[in-house]
């Protein structure tokens, strides 16, 4: 098990590896991808901190990787097609409303976020429970940060996240009627998790639009239909929220939806992955590698019964 490692903003190099020129150094017995701290929206915004795990046969994935092959369904369910879609996706102005079991509601937008919280990077690997992952430094903040700056009420057990719906923008809500909007949730414990973020940026560059701008959840341990993109509303709940899969194929997309090689989908293995870019199908970790981090989380729930 590798364990994340957090690097201080004095080992931050700046080698643009995205690129192209890629480069690795040995530490801390695991080889950590080194990222451009480069300003992410206003010169001199740089990231506080590095947060890299990647074992010794895994390298960021090319950006345009990332940004050629997404699902965003509020666009099309055609992977291909979501990136020119999205052009039309305007993220200014935007704001991120934090409501419902909270003494008084609160609303930042993007800017708000990275100023009062502080822009940091994260390497994540992102698994789709679909088979192909990817691994791509984010930019953003951690989601502990906001909402520990916001008062909840005593209900307040579970968190919700909502993405936008304007059939007049979004193509793919004006055909088929699917539960729109787009809804994820998180425990609360999920929720405060440090590796939980808010994420307005990827590559140094901010968040294009066809992976969730301005702002989208990452949770780096679960699989990928977690991680909700261009969030608008944040609602703090008492109830256990329903979420859009678990809505559409409730046997199939689970609530925790935790990154698990051994529980299987109901209609392909989850054992196994391929990187965005790569053609070899590898081994998926428990929690997406997350394991030494996260699994105390879970301990004594059974995921066959709470996938
Ligand atoms: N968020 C919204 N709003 N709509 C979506 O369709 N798809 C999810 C997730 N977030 C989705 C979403 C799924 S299934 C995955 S795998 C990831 O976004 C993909 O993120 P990426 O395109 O940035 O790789």
């Amino acid at each position: 098990m590798t364990r994340s490692v957090p690097i201080l903003p004095s080992e931050i190099t700046p080698p643009a590896w995205y690129e192209g020129r890629r480069r690795f150094l040995a530490h801390a017995g695991a080889l950590l991808a080194i990222t451009a701290a480069g300003a992410v929206r206003d010169a001199g915004a740089v990231p506080a901190r590095t947060y890299a795990a990647l074992g010794p046969d895994e390298s960021v994935t090319r950006f345009e990787e990332v940004t050629n092959y997404n699902n965003f369904y509020e666009y099309s369910t055609d992977k291909k097609a979501v990136a020119a879609l999205a052009e039309n996706l305007r993220p200014r102005p935007w704001r991120v409303e934090i409501r419902g079991e909270v003494e008084q509601s609160v609303s930042w937008d993007p800017d708000d976020l990275e100023r009062r919280f502080g822009l940091e990077e994260r390497i994540y690997r992102l698994r789709c429970v679909e088979g192909w992952s990817a691994v791509v430094p984010w930019t953003g903040v951690p989601l502990a940060k906001v909402l520990g700056a916001v008062k909840f009420t005593s209900r307040a057990r579970f968190v919700r996240f909502v993405a936008p719906h304007d059939p007049s923008r979004f193509y793919g809500q004006r055909g088929r009627s699917l539960p729109w909007p787009y809804t994820e949730g998180l425990t609360m414990e999920e929720a405060m998790h440090p590796l939980a973020m808010l994420v307005t940026g990827m590559y140094g560059k901010p968040l294009p639009n066809q992976n969730g701008a301005p702002v989208r959840l990452v949770v780096p341990w679960k699989y990928g239909y977690k991680s909700l993109k261009s969030v608008v509303s944040i609602v703090l709940e008492n109830e256990r929220p329903e979420s859009f899969w678990m809505r559409m194929s409730p046997e199939e997309y689970g609530f925790y939806g935790n990154v698990n090689p051994e529980v299987p989908h109901p209609r392909w293995s989850q054992a196994r992955e391929v990187r965005l870019g790569e053609v070899r199908r590898r081994p998926t970790l428990p929690y997406n590698g997350y394991a030494a981090e996260v699994a105390h989380l879970y301990r004594g729930l059974d995921p066959l019964k709470h996938p």
